[in-house]
């Protein structure tokens, strides 16, 4: 075997390789229309790029210290506080290439052969790889369309072992959109109190939520639960800032400097420009997510209305995040002539086939019978991209 074991116990991020799909179809001269994208489609925002022209013209372009600048991470401290009522020091937090390095990072510290590691599904992407990565096994915890895809305290007592490590909780959710009130929150704490089980919560989609609902953190529930809790977060949706790869943890300081140990033998430091620009958009990048976030609102309410008018689609609202998740369950079965729709999988390669529509089937999340559309596209595009699939399924119907 050329590789070492761990790599064949991993595949390509599903995400991605839509992504790739979509670019080289568009090369061989297809439209595509992309709902498979992860990332904001604004433009980062003016303090932001600002703030990395001048890191440039005033050649702050050398190693910064490991876990972040002393500036940095004095902004992460100061957002916490105010935006999650969550007290940090500096030494509390660590700025890494991405939140998804950041989670890299804490499945390296934490995970070790043997451990289990509770993932809620549908779950983002790339939990499963990590923690299977770093030789812990992921334990999958289906959740409920008619819960609205959240974990339940009994489903997670239920799933614990003498074996657990971590739970990771990811809300607003990718691909759900699910989230949780600060009642559901402690209900789930309530479980993990008298353990010792890490819980990771992933938050990167907390400034997407509707309806008026207000994100709250985990940590937030207790003193006791922040000591067990890493809070995930960063720059990469918030502020559409996906290209400059700058992600954050904050975490009981043990933990963070064990994260800084690893991060210094592997990527050193996070870019010195990006994190200038991170600091710019944390400290002035408000009323950028506040607009966002509208346009996001609009084009989900729009989006959620045309799928449920589908026949054999039905969509629940989501709470969060940028993605829908509707059920197609009412498509199975059916034909298109001799090819017949057997899985979520078969509806997404027909509609790509059929329409030039990219959507990401719900086996990517461990949730078959779905398909996640990003509606981080322009209004116009989504409206387009939906025509085409409603005038597909209408037909197959
Ligand atoms: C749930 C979730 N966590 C983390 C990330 C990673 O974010 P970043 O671009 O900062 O690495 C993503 C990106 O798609 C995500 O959906």
């Amino acid at each position: 075997m050329p590789f070492a074991q761990r790599v064949c116990r991993i595949r390509p991020s599903a995400t991605l390789a839509m992504a790739a799909t979509a670019r080289s179809m568009r090369a061989a001269g297809k439209e595509v229309v992309d709902f498979g994208l992860g990332e904001p489609d604004f433009t980062s925002p003016d303090m932001a790029i600002e703030a990395a022209i001048l890191a440039l013209r005033e050649g702050d372009t050398k190693y910064t210290p490991p876990g972040g600048t002393d500036d940095l991470r004095a902004a992460i401290v100061a957002k916490l506080a105010t935006e999650n009522g969550l007290a940090y020091s500096k030494k509390e937090v660590i700025v890494s290439c991405g939140a998804k390095h950041t989670l890299y990072n804490i499945a390296q510290v934490l995970f070790e052969a043997g451990d289990e590691v509770i993932l809620p599904a549908p779950y983002w992407v790339s939990y499963p790889d990590q923690v299977a990565l770093n030789d812990a096994v992921p334990v999958i915890v289906p959740t409920r369309e008619a819960e609205g895809f959240r974990l339940t305290p009994e489903a997670l007592r239920a799933a614990i072992t003498s074996r657990t490590r971590a739970v990771i909780l990811n809300a607003p959710a990718n691909p759900t959109g699910a989230a949780y009130t600060p009642a559901q929150l402690a209900a789930l704490a309530a479980v993990i109190a008298p353990t010792s089980i890490w819980i990771i919560s992933d938050e990167i989609y907390e400034t997407f939520v509707y309806d008026g609902h207000l994100h709250t953190s985990i940590a937030a529930v207790s003193e006791e639960i922040k000591r067990k809790t890493l809070v995930v977060n960063g720059v990469s949706k918030a502020y559409a800032m996906t290209g400059f790869r700058i992600g954050y943890a904050a975490g009981p300081a043990e933990v963070i400097a064990a994260m800084e140990t690893v991060q210094s033998q592997s990527t050193s430091n996070p870019t010195s420009i990006s994190q200038r620009a991170a600091a710019a958009a944390l400290r002035g990048g408000a009323t950028f997510t506040r607009t966002m976030v509208a346009e996001f609102e609009r084009r989900r309410n729009m989006a959620v209305e045309r799928l449920n008018k589908m026949p054999g689609v039905g969509c629940p609202k989501p709470m969060g995040s940028f993605y829908l998740f509707p059920n197609v369950k009412g498509l199975l079965g059916k034909h298109d002539g001799p090819k017949r729709i057997d899985t979520s999988s078969d509806v997404a390669d027909w509609l790509l086939d059929r329409t030039g529509v990219l959507t990401v089937p719900g086996e990517s999340f461990g949730a078959p019978g779905y398909l996640r559309l990003s509606y981080a596209v322009p209004y116009e595009t989504l409206a387009a991209g939906l025509d085409k699939m409603e005038a597909a399924i209408v037909r197959l119907a």
